[in-house]
């Protein structure tokens, strides 16, 4: 949250509240706008700008992609999302944030599509300004506390094929960019190895990408 308050422009509102505190959720209904959306605010760092082309990698339930449409303009938001079911959620989102004239089919503003991430690479090389890898994790926070030991089991056994998926969409946003143009990688995980030598060991194999230091802003 006080990356949210510090970088975020004047049109996306951080909230920062001393004391645990549960906003309520709201429901879904189609054609009517949600008022607010809760997330972390780690898509700042893409620096999207008016008439940028952005690809959201790993898009579902959408948080990211709302606040990419907060900040600017984009032309193009391709939101990518391979599982079915979460990408019945991301539309939901997208349709209880968004108007209409940004995602009706064709002449909208932000797709939907439902590749696997690691295939954006070949089909579209080169393309996007602004690439978000906000990829699946193991996601720790969801379960380390949670009473299900089986759920935590399981959660374990799949953590170790996690930092090789993650490195796959990695190297695939890094061939879908333009030459300089950004792509950033994010998970909400502390499990370390799927964190920075995600990004190390991909980097090592793409000599043309920089890393960037954002700890300064
Ligand atoms: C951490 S969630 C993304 C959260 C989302 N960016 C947001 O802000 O709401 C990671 C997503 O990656 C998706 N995913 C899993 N494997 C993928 C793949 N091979 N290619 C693209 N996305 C994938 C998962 O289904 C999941 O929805």
């Amino acid at each position: 949250m006080d990356l949210c308050v510090s970088m975020a422009p004047a049109i996306l509102q951080g909230y920062v509240h001393p004391t645990a505190l549960r906003f309520p959720s709201q429901p879904h209904r189609p054609g009517q706008l949600k008022q607010y959306y809760l997330l972390n605010a780690g898509v700042l760092a893409l620096q999207v700008r008016d008439g940028d082309k952005v690809l959201d990698l790993c898009s579902a339930p959408g948080g990211k992609a709302l606040a990419i449409m907060q900040t600017a303009n984009p032309a193009l938001l391709c939101c990518n999302e391979p599982d079915s079911h979460r990408r019945d959620w991301l539309v939901k989102t997208l349709e209880s944030f968004l108007p209409q004239s940004q995602t009706r089919k064709a002449v909208g503003t932000v797709i939907v599509s439902s590749q696997d991430g690691r295939s954006f690479g070949q089909s579209e090389a080169g393309t996007y300004d602004k690439v978000l890898v906000d990829a699946p994790c193991s996601n720790d926070r969801s379960w380390l506390y949670s009473s299900s030991g089986q759920q935590g089991e399981q959660r374990l056994r799949e953590r170790g094929s996690l930092p090789g998926l993650q490195a796959q969409l990695l190297r695939a946003a890094l061939a879908a960019v333009r030459p300089g143009g950004i792509v950033v990688y994010s998970t909400c995980t502390l499990s370390s190895c799927e964190n920075h030598p995600v990004v190390e060991r991909v980097l090592n194999t793409c000599p043309k990408a920089q890393a960037e230091d954002l700890w300064e802003d």
